[in-house]
C-alpha cells in the first residue's frame, strides 16, 4: 500500500497532472479522498495525546508515505492552522527510530506560545498536521563514541531521550553520563529512570531548580565541579547539550574554563526567548528599546529578553521564518541601524545595513529593521 502510494504520487507530481489540476493544487483533490494524502508533503494523523507534566504534552503522529524516517536527535517543523493563520514550529522527536511509527513529539506548552497553547487546547486524536522531513545535525556519530556526556534542561531532554532510546535499542556498551535540569517535574521522567535502570553504563544526575529557589537556596547550576563529581574524566567525552540559552551559556563557560578537549554538540531551543539570566551582560535585558519596522511603518517598544522575530510578531507583523533556531536562514532581514546580539554566538553587531537572522537576534539598543 505504502509503495503503491509512493508510485502514484510520483505520477501525480508530473507536469501533466499538475497542469490538469490547475488552477488548483493536486493535493486539494487528494485531501478529499484521504486527509493525510499528499503528492509532495508529509502529513501526519494525530493518533494519541498524553499530558506528561503540567507544562508538557506528547503527541503520537502517524505520517503519510512521504515520510522518510529520522535519526535520533533530529527535529521536525510542525505546521498547524490557528485562527486562520498557518503556524510552523520546530519540535524534537522524543521517540527513537527503532520504536517505529507512530513517532512521538514532546512539546513544552508555553503559556504565551501561539501554537503550543492555542492549538493544543483544541487538538483532537484524528487531527491532521503537516510535518517537514526530519531536520538537524544534532545526531550521534556512527558508530556511537565509547564515552558520551549529555547535558539537558527542560524540554531539551527530548532529543537526548531519543538518542538514549536509540543507544539502548542498539545494544550500546559504552559509558553515558547525563546531567539534566528541570524546574519542578522532569518531562518523561519515568521513562528516563527506566532507561537508567536498563542501561548499566548510564549515570544519571537530575537537578530540580524550583525547590531550591523556593527554599532561598541558589538554584543548582552546571559547573566543572558538578561534572567532576559525576564523571571525573568528562573532559574527554563527546558531549551533547540541549536546552535554553541560560543552560547553554553555562555549558559554554564550563567548556571554555576547562578547555575541554572532547567534541561538544549544542542544540538550542526557544532561541532568543529565554535570554540567560546567569550570563553577565554589559546591558540590561530589561531596558526598553524602540523597534522601528521601516517597511511597514510600525514601531514597538522592545527589550533584550526575546528574539527580534518574536517581538516583531508580538507587534503584529508576520516576518518570514522557518526553524526559529538559526538553521534555515528564512528569517534573514536587513538591520538598518542599531546594536544587536547574535544569541548563538554572543557576538554584538552595530554595523548598519547588515543582514541578520531575526530568530536568534536580540536588540541591545533601539533598532531599525527593513520589515
Ligand atoms: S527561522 Fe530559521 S534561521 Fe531564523
Amino acid at each position: 500500500m505504502l509503495h503503491a502510494r509512493r508510485l502514484l504520487n510520483a505520477v501525480l507530481r508530473t507536469p501533466l497532472f499538475t497542469a490538469l489540476a490547475t488552477p488548483h493544487d493536486i493535493d486539494g483533490y487528494l485531501r478529499m479522498l484521504d486527509r493525510t494524502w499528499s503528492a509532495r508533503h508529509v502529513r501526519a494523523r494525530l493518533v494519541a495525546i498524553r499530558r506528561e507534566t503540567d507544562d508538557a504534552v506528547s503527541l503520537w503522529l502517524l505520517p503519510n508515505e512521504n515520510w522518510r524516517g529520522f535519526r535520533a536527535g533530529q527535529f521536525v517543523q510542525l505546521s498547524v492552522w490557528v485562527g486562520g493563520i498557518r503556524h510552523t514550529r520546530c519540535y524534537s522527536i522524543s521517540s527513537a527510530p527503532e520504536d517505529g511509527l507512530p513517532l512521538r513529539l514532546t512539546l513544552e506548552v508555553q503559556p504565551i506560545g501561539r501554537v503550543s497553547s492555542a492549538w493544543l487546547r483544541q487538538a483532537r486524536e484524528g487531527d491532521v498536521v503537516e510535518l517537514s522531513p526530519a531536520l538537524g545535525d544534532f545526531v550521534l556519530p556512527e558508530p556511537a563514541p565509547a564515552r558520551l556526556l549529555f547535558v539537558s534542561g527542560g524540554s531539551g531532554i527530548t532529543p537526548l531521550l531519543s538518542m538514549s532510546r536509540h543507544l539502548n535499542a542498539t545494544g550500546y556498551a559504552g559509558r553515558l553520563a547525563w546531567v539534566h535540569y528541570a524546574r519542578r517535574a522532569v518531562i518523561l521522567g519515568d521513562e528516563l529512570r527506566e532507561l537508567a535502570r536498563r542501561q548499566p553504563g548510564l549515570q544519571l544526575d537530575v537537578r530540580l531548580t524550583e525547590p531550591a529557589r523556593s527554599e532561598g537556596a541558589p538554584a543548582p547550576r552546571l559547573s566543572g565541579e558538578r561534572l567532576d563529581a559525576l564523571v571525573p574524566d568528562w573532559e574527554g567525552h563527546e558531549a551533547f547539550a540541549c536546552g535554553p540559552a541560560s543552560l547553554l551559556g553555562s555549558v559554554a563557560s564550563v567548556w571554555h574554563e576547562r578547555a575541554a578537549g572532547g567534541r561538544l554538540h549544542v542544540e538550542r531551543f526557544d532561541a532568543g526567548a529565554d535570554a540567560s539570566p546567569s550570563r553577565s551582560t554589559p546591558w540590561s535585558t530589561e531596558t526598553p528599546y524602540r523597534l522601528v519596522f521601516a517597511r511597514s511603518g510600525r514601531e514597538a517598544r522592545g527589550h533584550g529578553r526575546a528574539s527580534l522575530l518574536a517581538q516583531a510578531e508580538a507587534a503584529g507583523l508576520q516576518p518570514r521564518h522557518g526553524c526559529r533556531i538559526g538553521i534555515c536562514h528564512r528569517c534573514r532581514c536587513v538591520k538598518r541601524a542599531g546594536v544587536v546580539r547574535n544569541e548563538l554566538t554572543g557576538v554584538l553587531d552595530d554595523e548598519p545595513d547588515k543582514a541578520i537572522q531575526l530568530c536568534i537576534t536580540t536588540p541591545c539598543s533601539d533598532v531599525i529593521l527593513e520589515l
